[in-house]
């Protein structure tokens, strides 16, 4: 762990530059906006260490599967988000030597990202082998209005010379992914152009047949005035450029203002990408630089009106969580019902950007609360569209019917090829139902269950009515060799937390079809044909439900994790020597599997999940129990011990894991933010304040908040959405304020007491009045 950024509340900043924290920087500066994203990749040349990464939201390879032992029902190939065109490229020549902050003197460097108008920019002063020093001023976006749009202002002052400076904005698409799977380019060139007013480069995956196009044009002011550049222009294989020399004077700026349109075959037909992306990249640039920077300062300020979180008296917090909805803001917008969020977003290539559980354990709930409910929606509309392919996945692995859901994907279709994971993560398939429940619990749209509610939760009700098989030895049912959210064991018998997860999607399917026969029946019965739903099946579940077995230990009251896991030798993690942790990197991975230590929530995952079926002392019995031998090696895990902390009312320890998660990449917790920041595991950062701190449910269409604050805050608010209104929820030490910011009422509850925030209304409670 290497602290090294600046406090700020609104910004992160690193203010000297620093070759050995550069990809670490390289990942925490990344810009987004749902579409494209780009790693704080320097414009000019660099050959120093470095991790290129340009990517196009939805733009993947199947990069065909490498692995040691073929198992039967692997899939074919690994999904990888792509490194794609470098669009950011500007090389700088003073006098003839290039510009490379690995080779020259680098002072007064500052690089910032700020959160508040989304951009990062970069100064600083640079002095080269012969002498000369120049002073650079950078700054880049990528539009949240103009999805397309990438623009970037680069300013190169030479201070103690006047002398030739050569410019050479380019787009270069022989890129390459570090994880690739057999060290092959993925990409290949359609076509391209350089001219002096814009220049392209198209290019095509060499399998699937994704196309981009990338199209630039730039504009060159010595101090305010427009140069006219008749660039010399270079065209090579996937390679674009524009070159151009101009005499500089001493202490007068030349500034080129660069302005990128990216254009995928996701979105235009391949004939139209070169005339869209003009279209998109000629309007830009008649905007201009300063007032598309206007726009995205605009832009983010709405985001920021329904998702900011503020923390009085504590900085560190402060730039945390404002870096957190920052990157998730970044990363999903909700307006394409084909994109996700993968575990890194576009701040690096690891998890192939694909989607996993953590979007609808961990991102769903962020998105329910900071946006309109369509943009949850989306992300549900996003698995119904896979429901087929979930179902062949599930055929193929021998099932005569229901759907299993990939635990890695990119289209439907797995892509993971672990065998551990792949095939025994099956508790996957209950986040996705229990998602449904979240929304419809959240956003009180019933409709959604008739729309496409139901048929997921039937097919993955079918599935488990599978998965299960009868225990002639018990008498009951069980569920054999999976691997549970704790993935330091593998193959287990009765993990509690998939058993408890498969019998709640029963549960609440069999509740679900209730409701629409009884509220939408000529519609229910469309269904049920279409599902070829049969009473049958209905009664199997119910008996499943009856007679689940579940894991118990009689002497502590403690649901088990899984079978046997009383056997393990049971020493807390406090008792380990600090040169064994983080286990994943210091100890084998037998040791690892044979161990009592949980990599993540498990058991308290289940007991957060379905919180209003479990009475505290439940609770309490199973978080002093499993909390200990927990060692949080995925970043998944605090956030779920800061909420159930804060309901049990351990203080001291639901802030200690909130520091866990909140600065995990900032601080580089885990020693490898270089890859890539943690993006769903930011969702989690949200959830601890919220849901934690703010101790946010929703029941019977109801919020609920049960706030306390943490000794080291002032004050800390939060925004949330909730059912066409806008709340800000504020909290001291002595009172609770709710702000209605909308014109929608709502009915609310604090501290267990009913209050009705009115139309633009305030509610506030002592917090000295109630029993806390
Ligand atoms: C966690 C999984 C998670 C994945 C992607 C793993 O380390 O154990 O639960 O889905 O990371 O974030």
């Amino acid at each position: 762990m290497k602290q090294y950024l600046k406090l700020d509340e609104w910004s992160i900043i690193e203010d000297s530059f620093d070759p050995t924290t550069h990809e670490i920087s390289e990942s925490i500066f990344s810009i987004g906006n749902g579409f494209m994203g780009q790693r704080a990749n320097f414009e000019e040349q660099y050959s120093g260490a470095s991790l290129q990464g340009s990517y196009m939201a939805g733009v993947y390879y199947p990069d065909k599967t490498r692995v040691g032992w073929w198992k039967n029902g692997y899939p074919e190939y690994f999904a990888k988000v792509l490194n794609s065109t470098n669009w950011i490229g500007i090389n700088v020549f003073i006098e003839g030597t290039a510009l490379d902050l690995a080779k020259c003197n680098v002072k007064d460097f500052v690089r910032e990202l700020n959160m508040k108008e989304g951009y990062l920019s970069r100064s600083f002063v640079a002095t080269l082998e012969d002498g000369k020093e120049i002073e650079v001023k950078t700054i880049r976006f990528v539009s949240i209005t103009r999805h397309e749009i990438g623009a970037i202002r680069y300013q190169v002052t030479p201070l103690n010379f006047s002398g030739s400076i050569t410019v050479v904005p380019y787009l270069d698409g022989d890129v390459q992914n570090k994880d690739s799977n057999y060290e092959e380019k993925f990409w290949l060139e359609v076509e391209k152009s350089a001219a002096s007013d814009l220049s392209y480069l198209t290019l095509k995956t060499k399998k699937l047949d994704f196309h981009i196009t990338s199209i630039m044009a730039f504009d060159v002011y010595k101090s305010d005035e427009k140069l006219d550049i008749e660039p010399s222009l270079t065209e090579r294989e996937k390679y674009v450029a524009s070159e151009f020399t101009v005499h500089a004077e001493q202490g007068i700026p030349l500034t080129l203002y660069k302005y990128v349109a990216n254009v995928t075959s996701r979105n235009y037909g391949l004939g139209e990408l070169v005339p869209a992306g003009k279209n998109s990249l000629l309007a830009a640039k008649a905007a201009g630089f300063e007032a598309l920077l206007a726009e995205q300062a605009v832009a983010w300020n709405e985001k920021w009106k329904g998702s900011d979180i503020i923390i009085e008296g504590d900085v560190s917090a402060q730039q945390a969580v404002r870096f957190n909805i920052f990157q998730l803001n970044q990363t999903y917008s909700g307006e394409d019902d084909r994109l996700n969020i993968g575990p890194k977003g576009f701040t690096g290539e690891k998890y192939g950007g694909s989607t996993y559980w953590d979007t609808e354990a961990y991102c769903v709930p962020f998105y329910l609360s900071t946006a309109e409910s369509d943009i949850a929606r989306n992300l549900l509309i996003y698995r119904y569209k896979h429901l087929e392919k979930a179902k062949e996945n599930a055929r193929k692995l021998g099932f005569t019917k229901g759907a299993l859901f990939p635990m890695v994907t990119m289209n439907g279709e797995e892509c993971h090829n672990e065998w551990e994971i792949t095939f025994e993560e099956i508790h996957r398939n209950g986040a996705i139902a229990y998602a449904i429940y979240n929304y419809v619990n959240y956003t009180g749209d019933k409709s959604y269950l008739g729309q496409y509610g139901l048929e997921v939760l039937v097919e993955i009700s079918r599935f488990w009515e599978q998965r299960v098989n009868y225990s002639a030895a018990k008498g009951k049912y069980v569920i054999l060799g999976v691997t549970g959210p704790n993935e330091y064991e593998n193959n287990v018998n009765n993990n509690w937390y998939t058993n408890r997860i498969a019998v709640w999607t029963l549960e609440y399917t069999l509740e679900v079809i209730s409701y629409l026969k009884a509220n939408e029946e000529a519609h229910y019965l469309e269904l049920a044909d279409k599902l070829k739903l049969q009473d049958e099946e209905m009664k199997q579940w119910k008996t499943i439900i009856d007679n689940m077995y579940y894991p118990y230990d009689e002497e502590r009251q403690v649901f088990l994790q899984q079978d046997g896991f009383l056997d393990k030798e049971l020493i807390p993690v406090k008792d380990l020597a600090p040169e064994h942790l983080p286990i994943n990197q210091n100890w084998s991975w037998d040791r690892i599997l044979r161990s009592c230590y949980i990599k993540q929530a498990d058991v308290l995952q289940g007991l957060y999940f379905l919180g209003d079926r479990y009475d505290m002392e439940t609770k309490k019995r199973n978080f002093d129990f499993y909390e200990p031998l927990t060692v949080h090696e995925s970043s998944l895990s605090p956030c779920l011990h800061v909420i159930l902390a804060c309901e049990l009312g351990y203080q001291d320890k639901a802030y200690e894991m909130y520091l866990r998660t909140a600065r995990l990449d900032l601080d580089n917790y885990n020693n490898d933010t270089e890859d890539g920041c943690h993006i769903t595991s930011m969702a989690g950062t949200w959830m601890s304040i919220v849901q934690g701190f703010g101790g946010l449910r929703v029941k019977d269409g109801e919020l609920i908040l049960h706030p306390f604050i943490p000794s080291h805050w002032k004050s800390f608010s939060f925004k949330v959405m909730f059912r066409g209104s806008r709340l800000k929820v504020n909290v001291t030490d002595n009172n609770v304020t709710v702000t209605n910011e909308t014109e929608t009422s709502v009915s609310i509850k604090v501290y267990d007491q009913s209050y009705t925030v009115s139309s633009l209304g305030e509610v506030q409670v002592l917090r000295s009045a109630v029993t806390i």
